[in-house]
């Protein structure tokens, strides 16, 4: 039988808003039988039906969508034996660039100037009755800062930080709210905006006001009665507008503080002003995954520390508290947030630099709940104080955006086994609205080097898909005039390097190319590809043109432009300074040419790019040539060797196929001599396993797998992580942090997901699950064996279904159960060498090892 697993719309199997004029439709299928294939698929929508058998992104091809309509689609899908599966969705379009009934509004009185930090929330509100029965209706919300919508006192959605964070002087989302069953007969919006990224303190130079003055707010109502009229109304003068609200203060650093016997009744509300926002971008209806909140957390224990208590929650992550208390009228709690404690069981604040990273909250009489909604922080643990713990029952919520987890690894080691977990909690607490650095301190930024390493983890183990494609769409609006991508995005202020705006960064702005080459490879959806691809074009060129600049000869293709622009080996172990990181530039940088002028030259070729591909190709290959000729003796040997060096050129494929087994040797040599302890920074973590292993070095990858010293990632298990840090020396065994201020300006983070980029070698080599086609359409099984290993299973829910690769140890014999979704192809590779190829089903092998 014949079952469709999942049916999506834009990414989304339900509550999809689009302004799409062509939304794309996905869907997987599951059978009972082997060797099964779709042979046809077809999507009806308003009694059109179009060709769906581009199973992972099948374009609409009904009549032309309608705003605002709810439209119902009907998926038919038959298999290569004729059996047939159906499935429904419905899908909504929003406003498809129809005018606002509304105006951009704000507080008029409010004049905003100090520096360094978030301006006030402003809280707006407006009253409106129900004329009649109502069949359906909407809130169309968008805002300068973020906002929270309460419809009749109770929070609409379950949204945070709408309208999420974009290049808002070019992107700007909207969100959809249905209000159909919310409403009465008498009813009260309330919107309360805080400044949030566009006009809050943010980046680490804590600049404000940087893409609006003060708060702004644009909203539309639309209700539909049953009797075919319609209501439209939307944010103007006739609004009302306080900043002595309850909201007394949120910023995404330092935190909220609310007030709750404030009475909405009794405080000072004047006319809301029309505005015009510094830039007003047409906004589009949300792309992204929208965050909300997910796990909770019971304390795993509390102890008295001075006046606070404090509470641990057993997992770092990005998140909030939520209180239930037993209070008395203007009692103040106060709730600070730290990743790590001091020796005496005290907070760590330390390393949050300038982010306050609290919660106050003001009482009433009696019982009551609170947890902030316009801040996050980055914690393990909190300190409470103002409250008996008595009258307190407190648990931390992970906030994080909405991504589906599609992946899974375990193996029979534990500890590696908490390294996948930390691996994940990494990720669920970098992935807020963009892809950040770390959640906890002062910066919280999109650094794109970061996620240009993560993005193949990432893909693994979460349906990027709307994630990434938001996040893309600010790159495109980042990219500078020169074709350098900026280190972070969205810019949102930050302009390093202020001096050249048009310089190219290495690994930084190769997110450009790596993040839609990650999702490609994850999902075979080429349109991520053509959408970006001018973007890459335009940024490999500036490449090019930075590594020839003041060269000659060969020289020309050895990218060495002042360290200082660089972030080269950042937080390579071995070379314990930032400097020294830097001035490996030379290695990183060149490399990075050669990989996205590869990599482009095979998009160029997929995209039917015959000539691009081409140049590409070439250019790749004098860059490669570059490396070995000046960097190396040319026989395999480093002129300055250390583990990144070799980790790139071996791993990417630059070197002459007569030295690749003497980098391998040198590179093994190196491992060795470090006591199998990591040696490599951001390029080169997540590559130095492959590096070994496909190259003859299995032993020695899974020492440095499964190494306990430090540096390595077991050794962060070891001291008690439930993340990936920044640096791997982050704490002693004592739980202790040992490093002073080393001149990294505190950069002493215990939640970056970088490393974790060792996710990759756990699916594709540990378990041995990799894609040979983009999207699993044909994938290989072959597990690397090691490390004392008995036992090992990744699960992958592919676009076409579930991938699975499960093997264990047991007397000598060697067991493989192998799942291969409808029509893919699978090539499985025994520990004997030899390789079968299956089609769709589950299957056992076996063999003695
Ligand atoms: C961030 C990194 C980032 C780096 C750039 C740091 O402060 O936390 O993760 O990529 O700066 O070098």
């Amino acid at each position: 039988m014949l079952n469709i697993q999942r049916f999506r719309c834009e990414g989304r199997e339900r509550g999809c808003v689009t302004d799409e004029r062509r939304p794309v439709f996905s869907f997987a299928l599951e059978s009972d039988r082997t060797d099964v294939a779709l042979r046809s698929a077809a999507i009806t929508v308003d009694g059109v039906s179009f060709d769906a058998s581009h199973q992972v992104a099948a374009p609409y091809g009904g009549k032309p969508l309608a705003p605002f309509r709810v439209y119902k689609a009907e998926l038919t899908a038959v298999d290569t034996y004729g059996d047939t599966a159906k499935a429904k969705l419905s899908f909504e379009t929003g406003r498809m660039g129809t005018p606002w009934a509304g105006k951009w509004i704000t507080d008029g009185a409010y004049v905003f100037r100090e520096a360094r930090v978030s301006p006030k929330p402003m809280q707006f509100r407006k009253r409106f009755e129900r004329k009649k029965p109502v069949a359906s209706a909407r809130i169309y919300a968008t805002a300068m800062g973020i906002y929270e919508l309460f419809l009749n006192g109770a929070k609409v959605g379950d949204r945070y930080f709408a309208p999420g964070f974009t290049s808002y002087s070019q992107n700007l989302q909207y969100q959809t709210y249905d209000i159909t069953d919310c409403l009465t007969d008498r009813n009260e919006i309330n919107v309360v905006v805080a400044g949030g990224w566009a006009v809050g303190s943010f980046v680490f130079t804590r600049k404000n006001r940087v893409c609006a003055d003060r708060q702004a707010l644009l909203m539309e109502v639309r209700v539909r009665y049953e009797d075919g009229t319609e209501d439209v109304f939307g944010t103007d003068a006739t609004w009302d507008v306080t900043e002595d609200g309850a909201f007394r203060m949120a910023d995404l650093y330092d935190g909220e503080t609310y007030d709750a016997t404030v009475d909405p009744e009794s405080i000072p509300w004047r006319k809301a002003v029309e505005e015009t926002p510094r830039s007003h971008p047409e906004p589009f209806a949300e792309i992204g995954a929208p965050v909300k909140r997910h796990e909770r957390f019971w304390p795993v224990s509390h102890t008295h520390v001075g006046n606070a208590e404090i509470y641990d929650f057993g997992q770092n992550m990005a998140g909030v508290v939520q209180m239930k208390l037993n209070g008395k009228q203007g009692q103040v709690v106060t709730v600070r947030h730290a990743e790590i404690l001091n020796p005496d069981g005290s907070l760590n604040v330390t390393f949050l630099r300038t982010a306050k990273a609290t919660a106050t909250y003001t009482c009433v009489d009696g019982t009551q709940t609170y947890s902030p909604s316009l801040t996050y922080m980055g914690f393990r643990y909190v300190s409470v104080e103002g409250i008996d713990p008595k009258d307190l029952s407190i648990r931390a919520v992970a906030v994080y955006s909405d991504l589906e987890s599609i992946g899974s690894f375990s193996c029979s080691d534990p500890m590696l086994n908490r390294l996948q977990s930390n691996i994940v909690w990494g990720a669920k607490s970098n992935l807020v609205d963009i892809p950040t650095d770390c959640p906890q301190r002062d910066e919280r930024m999109g650094w794109t080097g970061d996620i240009a390493v993560f993005a193949p983890t990432a893909c693994f183990n979460f349906d990027m898909g709307r994630f990434l494609n938001k996040w893309l769409t600010d790159v495109r609006a980042e990219q500078r005039r020169g074709g350098g991508i900026p280190n972070t995005v969205p810019v949102n202020g930050y302009g390093f390097p202020a001096t050249m705006p048009e310089m190219a960064i290495d690994w930084w702005g190769d997110a450009c190319v790596l993040v839609p080459w990650a999702e490609y490879r994850a999902t075979g959806d080429p349109s991520v590809l053509e959408r970006n691809y001018p973007m890459m074009k335009r940024y490999v060129k500036a490449c090019k043109f930075w590594a020839n600049l003041l060269s000659v000869g060969k020289r020309r293709y050895l990218w060495h432009t002042p360290a200082t622009l660089h972030f080269g080996d950042w937080v390579a172990p071995d070379a314990p300074k930032m400097s020294e990181w830097q001035r490996r530039s030379k290695w990183t940088a060149t490399a990075s040419l050669f990989h996205t002028s590869r990599l482009l030259s095979e998009i160029a070729e997929l995209l039917g790019q015959k000539e691009d591909a081409a140049t590409y190709l070439a250019l790749s290959e004098k860059v490669a040539d570059a490396y070995e000729s000046i960097l190396t003796d040319g026989n395999g040997k480093l002129k300055e060797e250390f583990q990144t060096a070799y980790v790139l050129p071996l791993h990417l494929g630059m070197l002459r196929t007569e030295n690749v087994p003497k980098a391998a040797k040198n590179l093994d040599a190196l491992v060795q001599k470090a006591n199998y302890g990591i040696g490599t920074g951001f390029p080169g973590t997540p590559y130095i396993l492959f590096a070994l292993a496909d190259n003859g070095y299995v032993d020695t990858a899974y020492r440095m797998l499964m190494n306990t010293n430090c540096p390595s990632w077991l050794y962060e298990v070891k001291c008690g992580a439930t993340t990936i840090w920044e640096r791997w020396d982050g704490l002693d065994e004592n739980g202790v942090c040992p490093i002073g201020n080393d001149g990294t300006d505190i950069m002493i983070s215990y939640n970056h997901y970088a490393s974790g980029a060792v996710g990759d070698f756990l699916y594709r080599r540990v378990a041995g699950l990799e894609a040979t086609e983009p999207g699993y359409r044909r994938f290989r099984v072959r597990p690397t064996l090691g490390g004392n290993l008995t036992a090992a299973k990744a699960s992958i829910l592919t676009p076409f279904g579930k991938a699975v690769s499960e093997w264990e140890i047991e007397n000598g014999v060697f067991r493989l159960q192998v799942t291969v979704p409808v029509g893919c192809t699978a090539d499985v590779t025994l520990p004997d060498g030899k390789t079968q190829t299956v089609g769709s089903g589950t299957y056992r092998f076996k063999t003695g090892c």
